[in-house]
């Protein structure tokens, strides 16, 4: 697992999975830097619109940002990386990064939705860190990734230290009822600056 196997498997198949991609030390000190109070339920739909649904997403979430300590930037300057060698090898022309941690808590899922719709969106990339120290078969929370023919391609534990990276408009996903906490790092490259 490299990047130059990300930058490969992203390019033709639209996907890759990274196991192992932060360690555990590192895990501990991202969790570390996020206050509980942070935390709010996600919503959907665009701003003018938006609406917490549960039957639709279960989870809360925070926008990380790289004041909340040196973990945080650390894991943003990883990410850097990879966005200027997209660029580079793939000619992506990812401009920015944004990234927030979610938290499902038992019973919660996702229903299957696409990050970004044709040429609707600015998020190109999206990229998945699980932070689940001993996930279990059983534990549910599998993340099922679609083809554009709603056919299912595979499903993915969320392990702790794995990655999965995908191209946001190319595939439908969802994430199953958790029968427990389940913790992750949602991440989009996205095709314009923020902010
Ligand atoms: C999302 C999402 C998947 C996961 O936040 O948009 O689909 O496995 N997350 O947490
Ligand atoms: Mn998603």
């Amino acid at each position: 697992m490299s990047l130059n196997n990300l930058i490969d498997s992203l390019a033709t198949n639209g996907w890759y999975v990274w196991d192992d991609f932060v360690t555990p030390e590192q895990r501990q000190a991202i969790k570390d830097c996020i206050p509980d109070i942070a935390l709010k339920d996600a919503r959907i739909g665009n701003k003018a619109s938006l609406q917490g649904n549960k039957t639709i997403r279960g989870d809360q979430t925070v926008w990380l940002e790289p004041e909340m300590g040196v973990p945080i930037t650390q894991y943003m300057d990883k990410m850097d990386t990879i966005r200027e060698e997209l660029n580079r090898q793939c000619y992506m022309g990812l401009r920015d990064f944004e990234t927030h941690f979610c938290r499902y808590p038992n019973g919660a899922f996702y229903k299957k939705h696409i990050d970004n719709f044709q040429g609707q969106g600015i998020r190109k990339v999206t990229t998945v860190i699980y932070l689940n120290e001993e996930w279990q078969s059983g534990d549910g929370g599998e993340l099922v990734v679609y083809d554009l023919q709603d056919q299912e391609l595979f499903r993915l534990e969320p392990l702790a230290g794995r990655m999965i990276v995908f191209m946001s408009e190319n595939f439908p996903h969802e994430v199953l009822p958790t029968q427990k906490k389940r913790e992750s790092i949602a991440g989009w490259f996205l095709t314009e600056k923020i902010l």
